[in-house]
C-alpha cells in the first residue's frame, strides 16, 4: 500500500456500528500470509482494551452490503501480543471467507469486543500431560495456548498434534519447532515440555494418518514415547472439524472421561473449528 492510500483511510471510523462502547470495532490488517490456496493467516491491530484468555475466540468479519458478516475465529496470537492474529480457511462460495481471503494490508476488518470459548485451562481438572488435538484450522486456539507460559507451569508435558490433508497445510510448523523454543521468556519450558506431532492424510510424510486412527492403533503414543491415555494423568483439548470432534469425543467418552466446561471442569474440552465459512 502506498503512503497516500494509507493516509486515505480514516483513523477513526465514522460508521455508527463502531461507536465507542458498542459490541464491534474495526481493526486494520497489518500482515497477510497465504499458506496454500485453501489456507491463510493474517494479523491486525489490537485495541488495548480487547482482552481474552488464550484459547478463546472472537467474532470477526467484514461489512457486506453495509451489514456486519461475522464468524467465530480463535486467536492465534497470545493474549500478551500487541497484534491479533487469525488462521482461516478459504471456502470459494463461503459467505465470509470468499471475501476475507482477498484482504490486504491496510484494509479494515471487524472484531467483536467479547472473547469466549471452552478451551480454557480452568475447564480441565489438573493433570500432568496436556494433549492439544487439532485438525485444519482447529490449530488456531492451540497456537495461543502453546505461547502461554501458564500451560507449561500447569503441566509436565504439553503435546500438540496437528492433522491436515497435505504437508503445506501444516501451518506454523517452523514457528513451533524453531522460533518458540527460542522465546526469551519461556523457551526453556518449551524445549523441555512441548512435543509437536504433525500428521498428514493425503501425501507422504514422516507421520501419516488420521489422529483418531493414530490413537486407536497406538502409533501416536509409540512415536512420541508417551503412555496411552490415562484418566489420572492426561487432559485433552480438541478443536477441528465436526466429524473429527464426534469421533474423538466417542473415544474420550469410551474411556469414561468427563467433558469439561465453564460450569464444571472435566478431563477433556471441545471447540468447533468453525470451518464451514
Ligand atoms: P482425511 O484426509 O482422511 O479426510 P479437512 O481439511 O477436511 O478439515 O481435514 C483435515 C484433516 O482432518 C485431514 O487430515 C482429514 O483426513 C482429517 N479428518 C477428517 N475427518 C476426520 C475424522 N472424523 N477424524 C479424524 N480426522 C479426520
Amino acid at each position: 500500500m502506498t503512503a497516500d492510500a494509507a493516509a486515505a483511510i480514516p483513523a477513526v471510523s465514522t460508521n455508527p456500528l463502531f461507536k465507542p462502547g458498542g459490541n464491534l470495532r474495526e481493526e486494520t490488517v497489518t500482515w497477510v500470509h497465504h499458506w496454500t490456496d485453501r489456507l491463510f493467516s493474517f494479523k491486525t491491530t489490537r485495541d488495548p482494551s480487547f482482552r481474552f484468555i488464550n484459547g478463546q475466540f472472537a467474532m470477526i468479519g467484514l461489512l457486506v452490503n453495509d451489514k456486519p458478516l461475522l464468524r467465530a475465529y480463535s486467536m492465534v496470537s497470545a493474549n500478551y501480543d500487541e497484534n491479533l492474529e487469525f488462521l482461516s480457511i478459504k471456502v470459494p462460495d463461503g459467505p465470509l471467507t470468499s471475501r476475507l481471503q482477498h484482504i490486504k494490508v491496510g484494509e479494515r476488518i471487524i472484531v467483536g469486543r467479547k472473547a469466549t470459548g471452552t478451551l480454557l485451562q480452568d475447564n480441565l481438572i489438573p493433570g500432568k500431560t496436556l494433549w492439544l488435538l487439532a485438525t485444519g484450522t482447529g490449530l488456531a486456539p492451540f497456537m495461543s495456548i502453546i505461547k502461554d507460559p501458564d500451560a507449561y507451569e500447569r503441566y509436565e508435558r504439553v503435546v500438540l498434534v496437528h492433522g491436515c490433508r497435505d504437508v503445506a497445510e501444516l501451518a506454523y510448523g517452523d514457528f513451533i519447532t524453531k522460533e518458540l523454543p527460542e522465546n526469551e521468556f519461556f523457551g526453556d519450558a518449551v524445549k523441555q515440555k512441548l512435543l509437536y506431532y504433525p500428521t498428514v492424510t493425503r501425501e507422504a510424510f514422516r507421520n501419516q494418518g488420521r489422529i483418531t486412527d493414530l490413537i486407536k492403533n497406538g502409533k501416536l503414543f509409540a512415536d512420541l514415547g508417551q503412555p496411552a491415555f490415562d484418566i489420572e494423568r492426561d487432559r485433552v483439548m480438541l478443536c477441528g472439524s465436526p466429524a473429527m470432534l464426534a469421533d474423538l469425543r466417542a473415544i474420550m467418552d469410551g474411556l469414561g472421561w468427563k467433558e469439561g466446561s465453564t460450569t464444571g471442569a472435566g478431563h477433556y474440552v471441545i471447540e468447533k473449528a468453525f470451518v464451514e465459512q
